[in-house]
């Protein structure tokens, strides 16, 4: 099964994606995350990367399309995390998915306001060793400044920045809120209040997939 995760700059994708992976099993695949990592590592694909993402902007269609095909099993459950974002993208995926004999079923809409994604991007901290994922007041680490796993320096992302927060949200309006449209109209869509808790907002989650 694969199950897409569609909304807004920190709506709390990834929040519910890990969670998705442990304690159902999914396979967690963020194109965030990956394009973060390749950066870290100076890697071809992260050296492209790195421009587009300090200004919140995509990365071409091209090279994300070319990593989920890298990275996307034959079989097993997954979550794309961040992907599709573009019309174009979720063309490759119907693709990608008819030339295995499948096709997309539910995609999941994490609807929220603007005063709620702002107010979680800028709170949001993240491990510079091993990439977790904290809120200065919705889940704070337990010692100020310091991850819980690992023991790393917390950090603020550079496109959580405020100026860089705003072109996100203005690059998703414009790039991505045509799938809602796309999806809709094929009857996968399901739309979630993403301002519900983490707890509420994973059990409506988790109903979506257990139902059909
Ligand atoms: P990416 O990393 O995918 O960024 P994003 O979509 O902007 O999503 P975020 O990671 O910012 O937020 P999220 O929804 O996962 O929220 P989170 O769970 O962390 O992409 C980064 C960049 O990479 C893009 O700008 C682009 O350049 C490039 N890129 C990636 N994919 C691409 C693609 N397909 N095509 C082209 N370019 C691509 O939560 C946010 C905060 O809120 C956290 O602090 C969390 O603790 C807190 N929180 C979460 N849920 C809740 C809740 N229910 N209640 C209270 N707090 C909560």
């Amino acid at each position: 099964m694969i199950v897409v995760f569609l909304g807004p700059p920190g709506a709390g994708k990834g929040t519910q994606a890990k969670l998705l992976s442990e304690r159902m099993g999914f396979l967690h695949l963020s194109t965030g995350d990956i394009l973060r990592d390749a950066v870290k590592k100076q890697t071809p694909l992260g050296m492209k990367a790195k421009e587009y993402m300090d200004r919140g902007e995509l990365v071409p269609d091209s090279l994300i399309v070319e990593l989920i095909e890298n990275y996307l099993p034959e079989e097993g459950k997954v979550v794309l995390d961040g992907f599709p974002r573009t019309v174009a993208q979720a063309e490759a995926l119907d693709d990608m998915l008819n030339s295995k004999g499948k096709e997309l079923k539910k995609v999941i809409l994490f609807d929220s306001p603007d005063e709620v994604i702002i107010d979680r991007l800028s709170g949001r901290r993240v491990c510079s060793s091993c990439g977790a994922v904290y809120h200065i007041r919705y889940n704070p680490p337990k010692k100020d400044g310091v991850c819980d796993l690992c023991g790393g320096a917390l950090v603020q992302r550079e496109d959580d920045k405020e100026q860089v927060i705003k072109n996100r949200l203005e690059v998703y309006r414009r790039q991505t809120e045509p799938l809602i449209d796309l999806y809709q109209r094929r009857g996968i869509l399901f739309r979630m209040d993403a301002s519900m808790n983490v707890e509420e907002l994973f059990y409506e989650i988790e109903r979506v997939l257990k139902v059909c």
